[in-house]
């Protein structure tokens, strides 16, 4: 499909191309506009930009749809794991029984072959007080020069790596010595047994089951924050670990991936001063009041979440299996019910985000608060090499936005 747009600018008609995606999301393209007519255009937070063409994800915030490589999150759930989703956004196609059997393996080899002596030795530099995202996000840029001269697959090392840091960063914290990689177990059972193993028990499966499908509704996300500032950094030929190391310290932010942390903490002051949500509600709807109600709120979906929804079905059902009865579920959902009927949240489209309920499943996973942000950030991170990939495959030209200057004139020093 092609198309234009006429612009008429001061009187003058310039045209300019439309661009239409694979479900008729339609561009204008801009490109030549400065060139043909003087002006750029003014879009801030990107709200109404388009950065690039991707083929990795779609999401439609209307409708509540989002689909990996084509394929909606509702089937993806239920029907591959983390692994398998990880290959699909990488490689752009599923893998078949044999494909997912040596991507399997190609990760297992890198942390077998590889003892972490040297991650342990800057490890144990780091004060005990640091919050475990600033430590993954510079133990990521330092693995670039730990990559054993045998494995040149910085995808694959990457996806090996992250499940023994995160485990690392929460057991040196917790003043435990660290688990080693245990190539008989799946990626996420792994994961599980690195965090918690206390003796030879296989990992909870109930455990195993939430946390791996956690994992994959947090594996991509077009182009959201994190996303987009590893895109960026790809643009200007950044190596990936340090790429990704900007992407941890962007989801970091408590607007993005740290709401998980933040709704955590607002749900358990709201229970301890008392539980009155129709009183927090009225602090989020008051302009002078700073108050925000985390977990609500995106800036693509307009009408609900799709993550958001399994999320809770996932929680619910891990609490009720693991008998873990945590007060904080109930009012979650009570706090949600107020405000999804609540006139102010439903005129600025407001709905619970995928932060919203999956805190509450690592509490009854036992993770703690400040781990939260890094388990996302794990979930993340197939999604965030297959945009740092894209990038360099498609040549994307460097990222380098204008601006309009209102500082002052130009004056000299009297
Ligand atoms: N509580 C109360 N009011 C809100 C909330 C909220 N959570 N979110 C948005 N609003 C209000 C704003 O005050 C604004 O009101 P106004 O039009 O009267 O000024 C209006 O809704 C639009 O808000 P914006 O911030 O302009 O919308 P935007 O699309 O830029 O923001 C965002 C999206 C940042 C996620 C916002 O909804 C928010 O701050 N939510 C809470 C933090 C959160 O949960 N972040 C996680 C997002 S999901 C993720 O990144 C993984």
């Amino acid at each position: 499909m092609c198309g234009i747009v006429n612009c008429n600018i001061n009187g003058i008609v310039k045209t300019f191309p439309v661009i239409y995606g694979s479900l008729n999301e339609k561009a204008i393209n801009i490109s030549t506009l400065r060139e043909q007519t003087g002006y750029i255009t003014f879009d801030p937070g990107f709200k109404n930009t388009s950065i690039a063409k991707s083929s990795i994800s779609f999401v439609d915030g209307e409708k509540g749809i989002l689909l990996y490589r084509g394929y909606p999150i509702e089937e993806i759930i239920q029907k591959c794991t983390f692994l398998k989703t990880s290959y699909l956004l990488l490689n752009g196609e599923l893998p078949n029984e044999k494909q997912l059997h040596n991507f399997s393996y190609m990760i297992n080899q890198v942390n077998i072959s590889n003892n972490n002596t040297k991650i342990l030795q800057i490890f144990e530099k780091y004060p005990i007080n640091t919050h475990p995202m600033g430590i993954l996000s510079s133990l990521s840029s330092i693995l670039e020069f730990m990559q054993e001269e045998n494995n040149n697959n910085i995808f694959i090392h990457l996806l090996a790596k992250f499940p023994i840091l995160a485990a690392l960063i929460y057991r040196k914290k917790h003043g435990l010595s660290p688990v080693n990689y245990d190539n008989t177990l799946y990626y996420t059972s792994n994961i599980v047994n690195m965090f918690f193993a206390t003796n030879n028990d296989k990992p909870n499966y109930i455990i195993v089951d939430a946390l791996d499908k956690l994992l994959i509704l947090h594996a991509d996300h077009e182009q959201n924050c994190s996303t987009t500032t590893v895109r960026l950094l790809s643009s200007a030929h950044v190596s990936l670990y340090a790429s990704i190391a900007a992407g941890i310290s962007a989801l970091w932010g408590r607007l993005h991936g740290g709401a998980n942390e933040a709704v955590i903490e607002m749900l358990e002051n709201i229970l301890h001063n008392g539980g009155n949500i129709k009183k927090w509600i009225e602090k989020a709807k008051n302009k002078k009041d700073p108050f925000r109600l985390m977990g609500f709120g995106h800036r693509i979906y307009k009408n609900f979440d799709p993550r958001a929804i399994i999320i809770k079905q996932v929680a619910e059902n891990i609490m009720k299996k693991l008998k873990f009865n945590n007060p904080i579920l109930q009012l979650a959902k009570e706090l949600e019910e107020v405000a999804i009927n609540d006139s102010y949240f439903i005129e600025k489209k407001l709905y619970p985000n995928i932060d919203f309920y999956s805190g509450i499943i690592y509490q009854a996973i036992g993770i703690p608060k400040d781990m939260f942000t890094v388990m996302f950030a794990l979930g993340r991170l197939p999604g965030w090499i297959a945009h740092w990939k894209e990038m360099r495959l498609n040549q994307e030209p460097l990222v380098r936005p204008r601006q309009i200057y209102v500082g002052y004139k130009k004056r000299n020093i009297l």
